[in-house]
């Protein structure tokens, strides 16, 4: 019997491009389990509209549960117009609510780095701006209006009413705040908490909790953003930001603002993490933070970097591989630099011939060679 660790990862393809990004990053950790002498026994669950088409629900209880004993979830993505019936009872993002909600997820951490090369073709925000992004998004991810008592609309046409609640408590609060600043001390030390203090009450409880907690970290410089602030300078000076904690919408419009500073949505991973902690580290789920897709689904133009950086951030965090994490991440960089690109992140516009546009599995297969390549360079000869 081989005594390579066997690591259990869940995975979750979801909908539209979902199936393409994860095989993609399937086959690139695999790839570092050859290299790096480890297995992983891969299980696959269904959910989003993928669930609804064979089941009838978001997600099953079952595959929730399955879900929860393993040592990571790697999940595309879900949703798609074919679910998006507003009046539907059953919705695709139910899957992520329940997994979030049930799995104790209240962290959502959304690294945002740019690639040079990227920075100077295929990125929207000009290239000196970006010079030293570096920074870090962390959610609170199962709180807040995303899980607030709400009212659907009710009433007469013209007198139709609809509520949704932001209620946080302080532990709520505490947890992810604390998380943050772990972060933080351990990157470059300065962390920025954004709220709307100025209007809402739940904001202000979130800056009197920063504050309450800033004494126990004295080497952490801390400040405080207007998220409508906040918005303006993330495109305007990113480089300041190292780490930033905010409430789960804010969050949510941040993140895929902060993404265009990446080139495209497509470039960036995220990892959801709880309290619970597996044999090797910390219990997570990651994603990459592009939706579905649904106009390029099944036509092998997605890009899978979002999946694949998902999955080093998985190695690093929940299997506690930080050698088979740096190892991906190294392999993405030199397949960029190799020139290998997917559309999304070819210049639009500027056909440029040391880049090689391909689809996701060539991509993928690109990463994959990039990671073997590390592995014969490391052999001696
Ligand atoms: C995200 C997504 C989800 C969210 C959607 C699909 C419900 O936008 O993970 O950022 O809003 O949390
Ligand atoms: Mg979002």
């Amino acid at each position: 019997m081989s005594d390579r660790p066997v690591y259990r990862i869940a995975t979750i393809p979801g909908d539209g491009v979902g199936p393409e990004v994860v095989a993609a990053a399937c086959r690139v950790v695999d790839a570092a389990g050859e290299r790096f002498a480890f297995e992983v026994d891969w299980s696959e669950h269904a959910a989003g509209g993928a669930a609804i088409d064979a089941y009838g629900v978001a997600i099953r209880d079952e595959d929730v549960a399955a879900c929860g004993a393993a040592d990571a979830i790697l999940l595309g993505a879900v949703g798609g117009p074919k679910w998006d019936d507003p009046k539907a009872a059953v919705r695709p993002e139910q899957a992520l609510f329940r997994l979030r909600g049930a799995l104790g997820l209240f962290a959502n951490l959304r690294p945002v780095t740019v690639h040079p090369t990227i920075a100077a073709s295929a990125a929207p925000v000009r290239a000196e701006l970006l010079e030293g992004v570096d920074l870090l998004i962390v959610r609170e991810l199962t709180g807040g209006l995303y899980f607030g008592a709400r009212t659907e609309a009710t009433g007469a046409p013209g007198e139709r009413h609809a509520s949704d609640t932001l209620p946080y408590s302080e532990s709520e609060i505490r947890r992810v705040v604390r998380l943050a600043f772990e972060l933080a001390r351990s990157r470059r030390g300065r962390l920025t908490s954004v709220d709307k203090a100025n209007v809402l009450a739940t904001s202000r409880l979130w800056r009197t909790v920063v504050e309450e907690m800033r004494s126990e970290y004295p080497d952490v410089e801390v400040g405080h953003q207007l998220v409508d602030s906040c918005a303006m300078l993330l495109i305007k000076q990113p480089a300041q930001f190292d780490v930033l904690v905010t409430e789960n919408l804010f969050g949510d419009i941040l993140s895929d603002e902060a993404g265009v500073l990446a080139g495209s949505l497509g470039m960036l991973p995220s990892a959801s993490l709880g309290e619970r902690r597996t044999a090797y580290g910390t219990f997570g789920l990651y994603e990459p933070i592009h939706g579905s897709a649904p106009d390029i689904a099944g036509q092998d133009r997605a890009n899978p970097i979002g999946t694949i950086l998902s999955a080093a951030m998985l190695l690093r965090l929940s299997l506690g591989r930080p050698d088979a994490a740096d190892a991906i991440e190294a392999a993405v960089d030199a397949a960029l630099d190799a020139g290998w690109r997917t559309g999304d992140i070819a210049a639009a516009g500027q056909p440029d011939e040391r880049l090689e546009v391909v689809g996701t599995t060539a991509l993928a297969s690109a990463v994959v060679n990039a990671l073997a390549a590390g592995a014969a360079a490391s052999v001696p000869a």
